[in-house]
């Protein structure tokens, strides 16, 4: 491939740089995301150019983890989208009520609202006791946190409109206590979570899955890397498992748009036929 941009060469020389020195493939994410962070990584530590950030990159490992955690975007919320939770409990639990045990994976799960959501949902429904979540991320700082359950009380507010919107059956504060400027998840929540480091570009299959979520992180991905992603999704699901993807995000322009039905097509929800 040909650059006209030297900016765009240098970008493509970082991403194999880091791929090749630290195992972290960004060289097929979306080019526009891409950019923007590396810029703004160059504004905040006053590089004049990207082949300056590749030779600190290669040489000062904690220059890299810094890096890292600019390209990887780990907002989440509990209860996001609302309609889209509201939407799992109408369609998606009475499938998942037919298993004996059910296996559910949140890919990408960032610091974990959308786990501990899950787990909420799951209680409420009687169904968390035979359900194990694995929830992944490759970003092991943002999986640290997410292990923990600890979080900000200024986000409470917003996560209890949230949770009552997608259709919450208790007070939300029973799922924690607060502590100064903190909420802790209570531990029954956490009893049934895997925290696991995986990597959707290079890591394999998880087998045997009921349910997968990957949310808005498909988004950061190009057309090949989302294909390559949603075969990873395709092999892991069982025949009838669903998979729920962000509403950004879509399966249309994939190889495997035929291999699912729509469950709901405005929050993205869709079955894999059997
Ligand atoms: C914006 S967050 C989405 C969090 C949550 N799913 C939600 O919708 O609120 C995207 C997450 O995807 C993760 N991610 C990006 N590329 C990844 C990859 N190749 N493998 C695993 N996780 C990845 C990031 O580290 C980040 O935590």
């Amino acid at each position: 491939m040909r650059y006209k941009d030297t900016s765009d060469l240098e970008i493509s020389l970082l991403l194999e740089a880091v791929y090749r020195k630290y195992g972290y493939d960004f060289r097929q994410y979306s080019q526009a995301h891409i950019r923007r962070r590396i810029m703004n990584r160059m504004a905040i530590s006053g590089f004049e150019d990207v082949s300056q950030i590749q030779s600190k990159v290669l040489n000062d490992e904690p220059f890299a983890s810094e890096l890292l955690q600019d390209l990887s975007i780990t907002v989440t919320e509990m209860f996001r989208d609302p309609a889209f939770y509201r939407s799992l409990r109408e369609k998606v639990i009475p499938i998942l009520k037919t298993y004996p045990f059910i296996k559910i994976w949140h890919a990408g799960c960032a610091t974990g609202e959308e786990a501990y959501s899950m787990a909420i949902l799951l209680q409420e429904e009687g169904l968390y006791d035979r359900t194990t979540i694995y929830a992944t991320d490759f970003n092991q700082l943002a999986l640290n946190r997410a292990k923990e359950g600890i979080f900000s009380n200024k986000m409470i507010k917003e996560y209890t409109t949230n949770y009552q919107l997608s259709g919450g059956k208790e007070s939300f504060s029973s799922y924690y206590t607060s502590n100064y400027d903190n909420v802790i998840m209570n531990q029954s929540l956490k009893k049934n979570i895997v925290w696991a480091n995986h990597n959707l570009v290079t890591d394999s299959v998880f087998a045997e899955v009921h349910l997968i979520l990957c949310r808005n992180v498909l988004i950061y991905f190009d057309k090949n890397l989302q294909n390559k992603v949603q075969s990873l999704f395709y092999n892991s699901l069982i025949n009838g498992g669903v998979l729920c993807l962000g509403s950004k995000e879509s399966l249309r322009f994939t190889d495997f748009y035929e291999e699912y039905i729509e469950l709901d097509t405005k929050q993205r929800i869709f079955k894999k036929k059997y």
